[in-house]
């Protein structure tokens, strides 16, 4: 694959910045997880501290979302995040037949009704991750038509894998114009060798193979723990799933899921993301409702940089150093369990600012690199 030869090194040379661009440097990170809308503005000159519960996962809530299609019942999600993305999410199921109600921070999902095939492409060009609708409409319809979500800031986001996944399967794949047409009278389980881990894909053709005929799968799968949550809420709602968070998952098809109630697991990448804004800042947070072993490939390095960590039970404390943070010799994204793309550019705010310099190399996406040109505007090295 045509990403994987590239590999992005960002240097880093810290240098001398004043507190005030130090803190500065946090309102980039507010930035790096929400679509931008209209600007911010950061006041700086604080230490971040306090203490905070971590909100369901936006990379856990749009797959079960898009799984709950498969379940002609009804599903009660829990801990959902109340963001965009899941907005556009429950915009979709509504608009290809399911009913929806929310209460709080939960959705109530009765998708008896759906009977759309063709994924509305306004909603799907608004989420690249709706993607994930193929396998979910797919496995219950027989069919389904949905736009590819083509490239991004972050550079090229192919479905190649998805679709010979498919195609594997049994599935018929048209591609015309960047939109996909997926019909099959019956999915056939076999075994997927993926030739990368891809998260989206791993989920597609998890979904894909739960009303298929027999065994589905999928090795060389990817390992997130949000892939591990998908398995936990198919699996309450009937479906045989097993091996998500290792690299092969196997999945058996039934004849029907069935109702479901499931809560979503924490963030971890918002997690991590506090952690960050705390030690840019020489501030001391607590977490609360954290996954521990979810977040060790972050605080791993964050202890690298002279942070100290305490994990107890759900909750994580970080403390920052008192003077300034230390480089970090070697950095590189990684699928899980190594460091994830999605705390990258918070790294490189983090190490901008530290003493010596850091070596960061991305390997996932070929141009999540925006950030660097702004925090270069801001003085860093
Ligand atoms: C998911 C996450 C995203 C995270 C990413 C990598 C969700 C909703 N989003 O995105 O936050 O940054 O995992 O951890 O869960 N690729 C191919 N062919 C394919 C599929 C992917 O070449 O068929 C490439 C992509 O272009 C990309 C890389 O593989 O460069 C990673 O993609 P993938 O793991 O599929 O990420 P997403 O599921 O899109």
């Amino acid at each position: 694959m045509r990403l994987m030869l590239r590999v992005f090194y960002f240097k880093l040379h810290a240098r001398k910045v004043t507190q005030q661009i130090i803190y500065e440097y946090y309102g980039i990170i507010l930035c790096f997880g929400v679509k931008l809308m209209g600007e911010y503005h950061i006041k700086g000159g604080r230490r971040i501290c306090g203490e905070i519960p971590i909100n369901g996962a936006k990379n856990a809530i749009l797959p079960i979302l898009a799984s709950v299609v498969l379940n002609p019942g009804v599903s009660v999600i829990h801990n959902c995040p109340k963001i965009s993305d899941t907005k556009v999410s429950v915009d979709i199921l509504r608009a290809i037949g399911c009913k929806v109600n929310e209460e709080g921070k939960t959705l109530i999902i009765d998708a008896g009704g759906v009977n759309v095939s063709d994924v509305p492409a306004d909603l799907v060009k608004e989420m690249r991750s709706s993607f994930i609708f193929l396998g979910g409409v797919l496995g219950r319809l027989g069919r389904v038509k949905i736009c590819k979500p083509g490239g991004c800031e972050l550079g090229e986001r192919a479905v190649d894998l998805h679709l010979s996944g498919l195609a594997k399967l049994g599935v018929k794949v048209c591609d015309e114009d960047g939109v996909i047409e997926c019909t099959a009278d019956k999915i056939t389980g076999c075994r997927i060798n993926l030739s990368f881990p891809s998260v989206g894909a791993t989920e597609n053709l998890m979904l894909a193979g739960i009303y298929g005929e027999g065994e589905t799968i999928i090795s060389n799968a990817a390992k997130e723990p949000e892939i591990v949550d998908l398995q936990n809420f198919l699996n309450i709602c009937g479906a045989k799933v097993k091996g998500a968070g290792t690299t092969e998952i196997v999945v058996t098809g039934v004849k029907k899921l069935h109702d479901g109630e499931y809560t979503v697991m924490p963030d971890r990448i918002v997690a991590g993301t506090y952690l960050v804004a705390s030690a840019i800042t020489n501030g001391e947070i607590t977490l609360n409702n954290i996954e521990k072993e979810h977040l060790y490939p972050i605080t791993d390095k964050l202890m690298e940089t002279g942070c100290k960590i305490n994990f107890t039970g759900k909750s994580v404390t970080l403390t920052a150093p008192d003077g300034r943070l230390k480089a970090i010799d070697e950095l590189i994204t990684n699928p899980h369990p190594g460091f994830p793309t999605d705390m990258q550019p918070q790294f490189v705010t983090l190490l901008s600012i530290a003493s010596g310099t850091s070596i960061i190399t991305e390997t996932i996406f070929n141009e999540r690199d925006k950030h660097i040109y702004q925090l270069k505007q801001m003085g860093a090295d």
